[in-house]
């Protein structure tokens, strides 16, 4: 039997940000508004493309596990916003690390950098792979019409990475739940079209949108159902787990799931204030901050959990 350890990990943010200050100067918004409902004080915005945000998060998470890109064995991207649709962008990354294996990319929205990891998971649980590097990585801003405050305010761009390798020690991803509710499709969307009609006023399917108050609903009861369905799974007890990483799309969102779920604030690792909402990026930058801040030690239990177009939700536990 292996298990799945991730032994590295690293983030990309991109350096220009966007204050919701900034943001005020020319759109009807302010900081005032913006910040209670969401905690959201900037966002990063890149200006180069996901798969420039994926490489350099890839290749931090590598030089932190001691790793060359031949090393590893599985690349999984997840992301809603690739540079294209064909080829993959997984493939991008692996030309630029020098790694021979498969790679592809995952869009399951701000789920799928879960996604991305549980399936490493199971492949080296399997025995199937040895080394997976598991990434998620966003420029949601190119997806975003500037002049409507109701989803410029939410969005940022970033890249984090992991890497998951087998071992015998007992622990890492313990594991997953993941769903999909067709039902809720057409909450949530973008990217309709074609990539011409970014620049056509009337094409506004092209952008993102969604029913903000009915996402809020559903993120905190699917966030709140896996989660529920992976601790009872593992058989842990919610008092037992040390940090929970959830998806960051809105604070109130992470403070009623935790407080629904009985588990002190304390435990839960927001980050929100600096990146917005950078789907399936969120996740793999929450775990490098925490890491950075030394608040992850050995042995400690984390839960995390996404939710997002499809809707897709998603729980992951793992001991680190
Ligand atoms: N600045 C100022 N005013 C605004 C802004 C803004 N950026 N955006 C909306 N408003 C106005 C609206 O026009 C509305 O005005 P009105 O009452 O005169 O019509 C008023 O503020 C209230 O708007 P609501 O939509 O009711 O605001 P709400 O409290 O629901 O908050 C928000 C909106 C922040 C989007 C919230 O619904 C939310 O966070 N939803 C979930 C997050 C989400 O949808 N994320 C998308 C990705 S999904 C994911 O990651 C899981």
């Amino acid at each position: 039997m292996q298990y799945a350890h991730i032994t590295g990990w690293g983030k990309c943010v991109p350096p220009a940000t966007l204050t919701n200050h900034d943001l005020a100067t020319f759109i009807e918004t302010s900081d005032e508004w913006i910040k209670p409902r969401t905690g959201i004080s900037q966002r990063h915005i890149s200006h180069v493309n996901t798969s420039g945000l994926a490489v350099v998060a890839a290749k931090r998470a590598l030089a932190a596990a001691g790793l060359e890109g031949s090393d590893i064995d599985m690349i999984i991207l997840a992301t809603a916003s690739p540079d294209t649709l064909i080829p993959n962008i997984a493939s991008t990354v692996q030309a630029e690390i020098g790694a021979k294996c498969a790679a592809f990319d995952v869009n399951a929205a701000c789920s799928g950098f879960l996604y991305g990891l549980g399936l490493a998971s199971s492949l080296i649980k399997s025995g199937q792979n040895q080394k997976v590097l598991v990434i998620g990585a966003e420029r949601l801003s190119f997806y975003l019409d500037w002049s409507r405050r109701e989803t410029a305010v939410l969005f940022g761009d970033g890249a984090g990475a992991v890497v998951l390798e087998a071992s015998e020690i007992e622990g890492g991803v313990l594991g997953y739940e993941l769903n999909n509710d067709p039902a809720g499709r057409d909450i949530l969307s973008a990217g309709f079209g074609t990539a011409m009609d970014r620049f056509a006023a009337e094409s506004l399917d092209f952008f993102i949108q969604f029913d903000g108050q009915e996402i809020f609903k559903r993120a905190i009861n699917g966030m709140g159902k896996l989660s529920k369905k992976v601790l009872e799974k593992c058989n842990i007890d919610k008092d037992e787990v040390d940090w929970v990483i959830p998806h960051q799309a809105n604070e109130r969102i992470i403070d009623t799931l935790i407080s629904r779920m009985k588990i002190p604030k304390e435990k839960a690792v927001v980050n929100i204030a600096n990146y917005g909402n950078t789907s399936a990026a969120t996740i793999p930058i929450a775990i490098c901050d925490a890491l950075e801040k030394g608040m992850i030690k050995p042995n400690q239990t984390i839960l995390s959990c996404a939710f997002g177009a499809g809707l897709t939700s998603a729980a992951l536990a793992l001991k680190w």
